[in-house]
Formats: C-alpha cells, sequence, structure tokens
C-alpha cells in the first residue's frame, strides 16, 4: 500500500523546506553560528542587496563588499569591509567574534577587517537591511552598535546621511577606490562640511589618512 497524495504532498513540501534551508537563500544575517564563507552570501530580505565576497576586475584578491541584486557580478559594489586588507585566497570569511564585532577574517583566522566597537557587548547580529545598510545589533534588546551607513566607502545610498558634528568635528566620509581593481583608499573624498551649513565638499588628499586633507 503506498502513500496517499496528501502524504506525498507533505512529504514532498517537507524535502522542499528542508532543502531551502540548506541549499537555498542564505538569509540576511550573519551570527556566531551563521557566518559566511567564501563564495556565501547573504541577501536582504526584499532581495534588494546581496553581500558577500568577490574580486574586482583584474584582481585576485578578495574583498566583502555590498551589491544590488538585481544586477550581474561586475556591477559596481556599493561598499567595500577589508578595502585596505584583501584577502589573498577564497578562504576568507565574515562572522561575529567572541568580543561581538562584525570580523572578516582570512584563512589563518587574522582579523583584516573589524567593525571595532569598543564597548563590551553580547549576542551580536549583523544584518543586511533592503536600504542596502549593514547592521549590527547586540544585547537582548537588539541595540544598534554600528552600521555600514557611518562607515561608508564611495558610495552613498538613498536612505543614507553624510552626517558632520560641528563640535566633534566627527563626520561621514566617502572615500574613492584607489583605481578599479583596487578598492583601498585612494585620492579622493566628500563629505558635509561639518563647520558651515551642510554642504557638499570635495577634497583631494596626498594622504588616506583624513587628518592631513588639503580642502579645495
Ligand atoms: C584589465 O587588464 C587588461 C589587460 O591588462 C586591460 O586591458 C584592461 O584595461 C584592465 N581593465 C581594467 C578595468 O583595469
Ligand atoms: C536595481 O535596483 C535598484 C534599486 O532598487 C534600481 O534603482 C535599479 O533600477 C535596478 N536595476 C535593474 C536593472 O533592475
Ligand atoms: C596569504 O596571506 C597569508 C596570511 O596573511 C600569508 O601567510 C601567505 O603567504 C599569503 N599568500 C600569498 C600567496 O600571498
Ligand atoms: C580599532 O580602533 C582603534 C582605536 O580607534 C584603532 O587603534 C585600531 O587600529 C582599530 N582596529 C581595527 C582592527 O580596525
Ligand atoms: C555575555 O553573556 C554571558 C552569558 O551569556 C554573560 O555571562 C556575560 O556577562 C555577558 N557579557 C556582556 C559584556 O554582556
Ligand atoms: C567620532 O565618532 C566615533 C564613532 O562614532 C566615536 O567613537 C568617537 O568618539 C567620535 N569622536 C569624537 C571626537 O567625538
Ligand atoms: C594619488 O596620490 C598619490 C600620492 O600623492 C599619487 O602618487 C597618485 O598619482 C595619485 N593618484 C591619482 C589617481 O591621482
Amino acid at each position: 500500500m503506498g502513500l496517499g497524495n496528501s502524504e506525498v504532498a507533505v512529504a514532498l513540501l517537507l524535502f522542499l523546506s528542508c532543502s531551502c534551508s540548506v541549499y537555498g537563500d542564505a538569509g540576511d544575517t550573519i551570527t556566531t553560528s551563521q557566518p559566511i564563507k567564501d563564495p556565501e552570501a547573504i541577501e536582504s530580505a526584499g532581495k534588494m542587496f546581496q553581500l558577500g565576497f568577490f574580486s574586482p576586475v583584474n584582481s585576485t584578491y578578495r574583498y566583502v563588499g555590498i551589491w544590488y541584486s538585481n544586477i550581474s557580478a561586475s556591477t559596481p559594489v556599493l561598499w567595500v569591509a577589508n578595502r585596505n586588507k584583501p584577502i589573498n585566497d577564497s578562504s576568507g570569511m565574515m562572522t561575529i567574534s567572541e568580543d561581538g564585532n562584525l570580523v572578516v577574517l582570512n584563512g589563518q583566522g587574522e582579523v583584516l577587517w573589524s567593525s571595532n566597537v569598543s564597548n563590551g557587548f553580547n549576542q551580536s547580529t549583523a544584518q543586511l537591511t533592503d536600504d542596502g545598510n549593514l547592521v549590527l545589533k547586540a544585547g537582548p534588546n537588539g541595540n544598534l552598535v554600528w552600521q555600514s551607513f557611518r562607515q561608508p566607502t564611495d558610495t552613498c545610498l538613498s536612505k543614507m546621511t553624510l552626517t558632520a558634528n560641528a563640535r566633534t568635528g566627527n563626520k561621514t566620509l566617502l572615500m574613492s577606490w584607489r583605481s578599479s581593481s583596487d578598492p583601498s583608499v585612494g585620492n579622493y573624498s566628500a563629505g558635509v562640511n561639518p563647520l558651515g551649513i551642510p554642504e557638499l565638499f570635495i577634497w583631494y588628499c596626498h594622504d588616506p589618512n583624513p587628518g592631513s586633507m588639503t580642502g579645495t
């Protein structure tokens, strides 16, 4: 005696949902138990953005970045985590470290990039939102402790605000790639002038260190 149609359907559904959770959509979050390893990626809930590993044109180095889901692999990368410290092979991973920070590690477990929030916290989860923001939330209440919108690469997304604090001089800067095959900090940056009326200024800098920028 065989299975009834409904039993087959239930079995098929169970099979499908199982295979989805294993092989399919990786979700939009990174946790200690759910890191991403090259070439894995996560995707925002509405399938707007993806975060994963990429190599720029004419480069074999691997970087963790965010790009639009809907366009092909050669489209602009909107944000790069380890822009100044590439992974030299495909053994990289992005995970949550023991101190709660979001980190990019190479195959040797060296930290190439960290969200580098110093406050002691726990139970962190990183999530890629449909605005293209990578947010790190921690603690039982999921407090926002870090977000990629406050540490942009060279692209301003519509929900991102470039901020400047006139009192502290702290500002969010966009900094160009060195070249199309090298996302490390290049010579151009843009941000809001903290001392004047909000206005977009372009700086030319000889030194990637923002402290030595000269205005134009
Ligand atoms: C990639 O390398 C090829 C061959 O050296 C060169 O012709 C091409 O312009 C390079 N592309 C970019 C975007 O640098
Ligand atoms: C991809 O998505 C972005 C953001 O929603 C949109 O601006 C763009 O037009 C889309 N491109 C294509 C090819 O659908
Ligand atoms: C890659 O990086 C690791 C650790 O940083 C280093 O030991 C290794 O020599 C590098 N390999 C190459 C080919 O540069
Ligand atoms: C973290 O921040 C501290 C202080 O700003 C800095 O000295 C250190 O180099 C940073 N570490 C990383 C991995 O970015
Ligand atoms: C982290 O959580 C552990 C238990 O889960 C707790 O013992 C520890 O005090 C927490 N640390 C912080 C900084 O909240
Ligand atoms: C600038 O912002 C960073 C990160 O938000 C913060 O840690 C730092 O204390 C701020 N610096 C000043 C001078 O306010
Ligand atoms: C960027 O600055 C460096 C150092 O001043 C210089 O050697 C290089 O030619 C500049 N690159 C571009 C694209 O202007």
